[in-house]
């Protein structure tokens, strides 16, 4: 059931007629927000998952064409082993719950990051998913787990010096699009639109590439409460900017 107000917004949003076509979103706050009820940390991860689930269908009702979500940093693996563990079985639990679910909405699952590292409960549900999901496309989920950014640009460095070594690629033709087709998102339009919750202004090693041009939304929300009409409000301020590209305006 929507909220009158994320009602009025997607209203507003669908008037306005052109949409982001792909979000992203740091999802922070999860730690401060089970601080504040003096709880342990993984409680407010699992509160988290519920905003993903009713961020997920708010950008299929919205009609986003790819939502992508950071879910775990390469970073997050310094974090107590306490949390890492909750932190996995979160994944696994939200694929294993939301599959079925995801499919009959028509949404692309895709797992993004360094998979090898997770656990292999949570890389076979992940492997799972996105088998069962991969001819969906109203609407592709990037979900990034044990992702970094600056890993990500050195792992497409690297396969391309080994396609230049191989004589596959010509070093001296190697330019932006062959560089970005070495990279976990080749598939996807770049980020119009990134939004990070809990007031903290940084870009924490996501997505450094695809963001060159994207409109940044800092939202006060800590992400257990981050509803859909905080979404539809972002995507709302999105709409009434102007971008330029690095141009003049038109
Ligand atoms: C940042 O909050 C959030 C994370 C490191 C994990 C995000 C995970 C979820 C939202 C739940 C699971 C998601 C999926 C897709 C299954 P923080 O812990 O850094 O918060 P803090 O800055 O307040 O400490």
């Amino acid at each position: 059931m929507l909220s009158t107000n994320a009602a009025d917004l997607l209203a507003q949003i669908r008037v306005h007629g052109a949409v982001p076509r792909h979000v992203a979103i740091i999802m922070d706050g999860n730690g401060r927000w089970a601080r504040e009820r003096r709880m342990p940390r993984p409680y407010g991860h699992r509160s988290g998952m519920r905003a993903v689930r009713e961020v997920v269908e708010g950008a299929v009702e919205a009609g986003l064409e790819v939502l992508s979500l950071f879910a775990f940093s390469q970073e997050n693996w310094q974090r107590p082993p306490a949390e890492i563990t909750a932190l996995m079985s979160l994944l696994e639990e939200y694929v294993a719950r939301e599959a079925d679910e995801l499919h009959q909405r028509g949404v692309r699952v895709c797992a993004l990051g360094a998979l090898e590292r997770l656990t292999p409960e949570a890389s076979a549900a992940v492997a799972r998913v996105m088998a069962q999901t991969a001819g969906n496309d109203r609407i592709t989920l990037n979900l990034f787990v044990s992702y970094s950014a600056r890993a990500e640009l050195v792992r497409a460095a690297r396969l391309l010096a080994e396609d230049a070594a191989a004589g596959r690629v010509d070093a001296s033709a190697i330019d932006e699009a062959a560089f970005a087709s070495r990279l976990y998102t080749a598939s996807c339009p770049d980020p119009d639109l990134l939004i990070r919750t809990s007031g903290e202004q940084r870009i924490s090693n996501f997505l450094l590439w695809q963001l060159a041009y994207a409109e940044l939304f800092i939202s006060p929300v800590l992400w257990p409460d981050f509803t859909r009409a905080e979404l539809y409000g972002a995507i709302r301020d999105f709409q009434l900017r102007e971008r330029r590209f690095g141009r003049v305006p038109a």
